[in-house]
């Protein structure tokens, strides 16, 4: 006879036993105990992939940077951090049992060579701060990838978009790369909208129309399951 619910489950749930990972959010790099580097992100878009992740079937693990938002399915685990070498160790750890790999966090590229014990005084003349670069997350992850681990990173560019979004696709060895452009209307940082661009090796760039977060978080993970299909 025809098993209906195993039916049910393999179509609705097509990443039932599957592992992910997810990055989301900014990182915070402490200048001295009251200050920091930082940027805009919200955490939101990385947590809506979390959600399309988990409603899948899948069992995410949420690296989530200093941010308000929260996930809330019950099969999303967080683990919160706040500086870029957090992040970095919390999903290198993550990564070695994940089939699936999100990077959405917007990592600071540069952190300060010291972090000063007490506040930094205020002096005559400038300040000069010396920055040191963070480690690339995405691109440690593309070194080590596996046959078998599909891994997607996102592209935040303001101008030559495709041009900038497409090295990052080949440089740092990701499957799919999530292009935002901070000239779209309604896109990137503090919007529940946006607009995001699909670049796959050897394949057109498929555009997205603007929409609602967490239905661009459902379309993109469709095209991660695509691109499993095709392993
Ligand atoms: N990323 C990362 N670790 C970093 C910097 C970036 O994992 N230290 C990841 C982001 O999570 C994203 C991708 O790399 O998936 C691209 O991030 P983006 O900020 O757009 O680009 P960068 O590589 O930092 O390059 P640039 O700032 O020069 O555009």
């Amino acid at each position: 006879m025809y098993n209906t619910s195993a039916f049910f489950f393999s179509v609705n749930k097509p990443l039932k036993g599957v592992y992910a990972l997810v990055t989301a959010g900014p990182t915070y790099e402490l200048l001295d105990p009251v200050r920091f580097i930082g940027n805009f992100s919200t955490g939101k878009m990385g947590i809506a992939i979390a959600e399309a992740l988990a409603e899948r079937g899948a069992e995410v693990t949420l690296v989530l940077g200093p941010s308000n938002e929260r996930a809330v399915h019950s099969s999303i685990t967080t683990i919160h951090v706040t500086s870029a070498d957090e992040m970095y160790t919390a999903a290198t750890d993550a990564f070695k049992q994940a089939e699936i790999a999100v990077l959405a966090a917007a990592v600071a590229d540069y952190k300060p060579a010291e972090q000063a014990t007490e506040k930094i005084k205020k002096k005559e003349g400038t300040l000069q701060l010396d920055l040191v670069k963070t480690k690339d997350i995405l691109a440690s992850l593309g070194k080590i990838k596996q046959p078998g681990q599909t891994l997607i990173g996102f592209a935040l560019e303001t101008n030559n978009e495709l041009a900038h979004a497409n090295k990052k696709l080949t440089e740092k060895n990701a499957d799919m790369i999530v292009m935002n452009s901070l000239k779209d209307e309604g896109a990137g940082f503090g919007h529940n909208t946006n607009k995001v661009t699909l670049l796959k090796p050897g394949k057109e760039p498929v555009s997205l129309p603007l929409q609602s977060k967490a239905a661009a978080a459902g379309a993109i993970v469709d095209h991660i399951l695509e691109l499993r299909c095709a392993l």
